[in-house]
């Protein structure tokens, strides 16, 4: 054979060495099988990129269930899960990872709706099903034959290039969130589409392809959208594309605000730690300048309960706050207070850009800074030994009192105790 690239000083040099020791069993065990063995899909590439990869995702040229099965002999401490049917397996290493094992393999299709036929084939023809050059290349790791590059599409050259290129016409049509996934490669690598591809693609975009994808597999992309470090550049690529819309139903797309949002002051970031849900927070940036629509992306994708009622409480709470905090009228802490207790911090930093007013600003500041963290001194404890009797008017009482400091009106323990006396007490 000719040149072969060689990448075991990369993989030595990238790989964790419980990686390392992973790929080695697999390797030898595989080539005890007389199977071949692949390490595939982005690893490959991340490793020609010098970026560190969190997944490792095998190949084999032979049954993987017998292989992982082999292997659970060889290190009995993992969990192993196999899937007869579709011949792939996973185990579960110590720290908790998971790594894949599929049987290269052709699938076709006995009528619509089936489930895949699988039948054992060559490497080759797994990577033929794949979206796109760069992910579509495979490192060798059958023992003797360990870091060598299998590239039979010229994803290495691409890579090189910065090129994003399908393998044949058909890719977009057969899975069309390789729309969204070209945009999102397109954007972390800073690279080109290929002008072919760039043509198949826009005709998948024109055709409404997108429209036919179940919406649950566009919201996994959406998803893996804001898990980019520069998602503004993803967000101009989907304008650019004419797929934003399409993504973000009815959102409106403000460049300038955008990239406000997306680039928040180091000083806001602090904020950014009480999030629960970090991709909402983006879905929240999208539609900030026309917040009543995002009942269109809730609508549209299976959220879960509480990923909706953040929607819901972000669109209520900032609607409510822009009422209030703009105000030239005199407005008391509690009812600052009493506006915002229910917006959760998703939404914090789209209200902050929103309120144009230095008087406003500064009244949210409070907020977020003082006025959530003011709580009564005394407790339902205290409340007994005044000789209340608990029920609904404990929350009652500590909520004014709340209330009450948060104006100043009460601030030692003693003021708190005397107005409950003279109020509740007769
Ligand atoms: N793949 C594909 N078509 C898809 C999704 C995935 O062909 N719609 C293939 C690609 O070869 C990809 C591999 O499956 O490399 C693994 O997919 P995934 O883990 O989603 O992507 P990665 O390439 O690992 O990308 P990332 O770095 O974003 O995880």
């Amino acid at each position: 054979g000719g040149f072969a690239l060689n990448l075991k000083k990369l993989l030595e040099e990238n790989i964790p060495p419980e990686g390392l020791e992973l790929i080695n069993t697999v390797g030898k065990t595989a080539s005890l099988l007389g199977m071949r063995a692949f390490l595939v899909g982005g690893i490959v590439r991340d490793l020609l990129l010098g970026q560190k990869q969190k997944d490792l995702d095998f190949v084999v040229e032979g049954d993987a269930l017998l292989l992982v099965k082999e292997l659970g002999k060889n290190l009995p401490t993992l969990k192993l899960i196999s899937h007869e049917r579709f011949k792939t397996a996973s185990i579960i290493l110590k720290n908790g990872q998971k790594v894949d094992f599929a049987t290269s393999r052709v699938e076709f299709y006995q009528y619509p709706a089936a489930l895949p036929e699988v039948e054992a084939s060559t490497i080759k023809e797994d990577l033929y099903r794949r979206d796109f050059t760069i992910n579509s290349m495979a490192l060798e790791i059958t023992f003797g034959h360990i870091g060598e590059l299998y590239d039979p599409f010229g994803g290495f050259a691409d890579l090189q290039e910065g090129i994003i290129r399908v393998l044949h016409n058909l890719s977009f049509i057969e899975d069309p969130t390789r729309i969204l996934r070209a945009l999102r490669f397109l954007g972390r690598f800073n690279f080109k589409l290929e002008d072919n591809t760039e043509s198949l693609l826009l005709d998948a975009v024109s055709s409404g392809l997108l429209e036919l994808t179940s919406p649950g597999r566009i919201l996994q992309e959406i998803k893996l959208f804001f898990a980019e470090k520069d998602i503004f550049k993803i967000l101009k690529l989907l304008n650019h594309y004419g797929v934003y819309t399409e993504v973000f139903p009815k959102a409106h797309y403000e460049e300038e605000f955008l990239s406000r949002y997306f680039t928040f002051s180091f000083e806001f970031s602090r904020y950014l730690k009480e999030i629960k849900i970090p991709w909402l927070f983006g879905v929240i940036g999208i539609y900030a300048k026309n917040l009543t629509e995002i009942s269109k992306f809730r609508k549209k994708y299976p959220l879960t309960r509480e990923e909706e009622e953040t929607l819901i409480k972000v669109t209520k709470g900032i609607g409510e706050a822009l009422k209030l905090l703009p105000s030239p009228r005199d407005i008391k802490g509690h009812e600052i207070y009493e506006t915002l207790k229910n917006l959760p911090p998703e939404g914090f930093w789209a209200l902050y850009l929103l309120l144009d007013r230095y008087r406003a600003k500064v009244r949210f500041r409070q907020y977020l800074e003082e006025l959530r963290f003011i709580k009564p001194k005394i407790t339902g404890e205290d409340l007994k030994a005044l000789g209340l009797k608990p029920g609904p008017l404990f929350r009652e009482i500590l909520n004014k009192i709340k209330a009450l400091k948060i104006d100043g009106v009460l601030k030692e323990q003693k003021d708190e105790i005397l107005y409950v006396r003279q109020n509740y007490l007769s």
